[in-house]
């Protein structure tokens, strides 16, 4: 038990803790409960008690206090506690156990992205029925303070884009290919073999993780609902030694990156763009320098101007210590009677299909050296309505190495572009194609 005499909440209670999950995060959320309880109690106004701690293997945890183990998570959510911290992830159970918690006006505290990303929008108005708190700092890059800055910090302003590298095993394996010239696949066994990738590294390399999390960073910055399903996803399986050596050529680099922007049309209307995909960017942006597994969001608003976040996005530590932020910040609503921020989604903005996504391209192609080669090509780009922004075209023996990087036009225009190219008998080889972020 981690309560500390002589402090109590408003009705003179001890606030009570469900943890349910206790493996790489919910360890640390009951080690640091433990040893920091009179330090947690000093913030929050409140002892802050563990009440009860459901696993799945009750039997496979022998260094927790066994009297507070349970296999029932539904029996301990219904319990006599004030607040659930939730670290076992996944949408069944773990979704009915939440509502019956926020129903019954137990806060919740959890890092589940992928509940969050497809169904916050249920889980909020149960909070809101019975005026309980829901809060997430930890589902979207670990340790980093990014949910609170936007729900709260930049509530008064006006965020046009939200852009970051949300996953730390997909950087790990760009930053390795970046410095090794490696492909994918031997990149890959590496990270799985030093433990950066998962036995099942699927949800991080296509980019299903990242995606949930741009899902719910458009949802906080644009005030309105997206899911996961709405984002389109591309992960890191399709990136080649080429690509990389193309980048570094250009002198830039690859990374899978959260893109999440406030759109406007000609006639003014808005609507959301969010996207998960590898991108070229310049080696000179903020976000390149980032390497390894550590997680970096850039933020544009209208008022504030552009913000980084930058931490670690993973492991059970830096995890818990977002959690914990988030506990307090229940313990001490519970305290004056107040509430933490409720769901913000009254700007309702559609979300855009990625065909009518403004981006850009960089095209790397091998062709026949003759006269009225690159003419042949540019009229094709000029087909599309595709406006080109710089070529760079080397020698090589009988071929040609051409470079071509588009201004902004409609992704399936890009993409139709990329397509015709291909087919055209002066083109040998198209060697890379990408889309590039970070430069006018
Ligand atoms: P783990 O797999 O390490 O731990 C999951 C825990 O849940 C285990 O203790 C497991 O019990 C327990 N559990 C599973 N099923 C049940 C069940 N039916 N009833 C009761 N307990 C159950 O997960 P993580 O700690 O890595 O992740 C937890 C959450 O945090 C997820 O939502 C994840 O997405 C999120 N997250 C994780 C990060 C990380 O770095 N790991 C970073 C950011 C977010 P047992 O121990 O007995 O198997
Ligand atoms: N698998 C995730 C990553 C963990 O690699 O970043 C944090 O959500």
């Amino acid at each position: 038990m981690t309560s500390m005499a002589g402090l109590s909440t408003a009705d003179g209670k001890t606030i009570r803790v469900a943890l349910l999950g206790c493996g790489t995060v919910g360890s640390e959320v009951a080690r640091l409960l433990t040893e920091q309880a009179d330090e947690l109690a000093a913030r929050a106004g409140a002892p802050v008690e563990l009440a009860g701690i459901a696993v799945r293997r009750p039997d496979k945890h022998p260094e927790l206090p066994q009297h507070l183990l349970t296999s029932d998570a539904a029996a301990l959510v219904e319990s006599d506690v004030d607040v659930v911290v939730e670290l076992i992830g996944g949408i069944e159970p773990v979704q009915t156990w939440l509502l019956t918690a926020l129903r019954k006006g137990k806060s919740v505290v959890t890092a589940n992205k992928a509940l969050l990303s497809e169904h916050s929008a249920e889980l909020f108005e149960a909070a809101d029925a019975s005026g309980a708190d829901l809060y997430f700092e930890a589902a979207v890059a670990g340790a980093i303070p990014l949910l609170r800055p936007l729900r709260e910090s930049l509530a008064g302003d006006r965020i046009t884009k939200v852009m970051g590298i949300v996953n730390g095993t997909t950087n790990f394996i760009l930053s390795a290919m970046d410095s090794t010239g490696a492909g994918y696949a031997e990149t890959l066994e590496e990270a799985s073999r030093l433990g950066y990738a998962e036995a099942d590294p699927t949800a991080d390399v296509d980019g299903y993780d990242a995606a949930a999390k741009a899902a719910i960073l458009a949802s906080l910055a644009f005030h309105s609902r997206v899911t996961a399903s709405d984002v389109h996803r591309e992960g890191i399986a399709g990136v080649t030694a080429s690509d990389i050596a193309a980048a570094k050529a250009l002198g830039r680099t690859v990374k899978l990156l959260a893109i999440c922007e406030r759109v406007t049309a000609d006639d003014g209307t808005e609507s959301v763009s969010a996207r998960v995909h590898p991108v070229m960017i310049p080696r000179s942006h903020p976000l390149a320098g980032v390497n390894g597994a550590f997680n970096a969001v850039f933020v544009e608003a209208d008022a504030a101007g552009e913000l980084m976040f930058y931490g670690q996005g993973a492991g059970g530590a830096p995890t818990a210590s977002a959690v914990l932020g988030d506990l307090v910040a229940v313990a001490r609503n519970l305290v004056v009677g107040g509430r933490g921020p409720r769901e913000s989604a009254h700007a309702a903005l559609p979300v855009r299909p990625m065909g009518q996504t403004p981006t850009r391209y960089h095209v790397s192609l091998d062709v026949a050296d003759r006269p009225g080669v690159l003419a042949q090509v540019a009229q094709v780009f000029a087909a599309h309505d595709v406006s080109i922004a710089a070529v760079r075209q080397r020698d090589r023996h009988a071929t040609a190495s051409l470079v071509i990087v588009t201004h902004l036009a409609p992704d399936a225009a890009l993409q139709a572009t990329v397509e015709a190219i291909g087919k055209m008998d002066v083109v040998h080889e198209v060697v890379s194609v990408m889309r590039v972020e970070g430069e006018d």
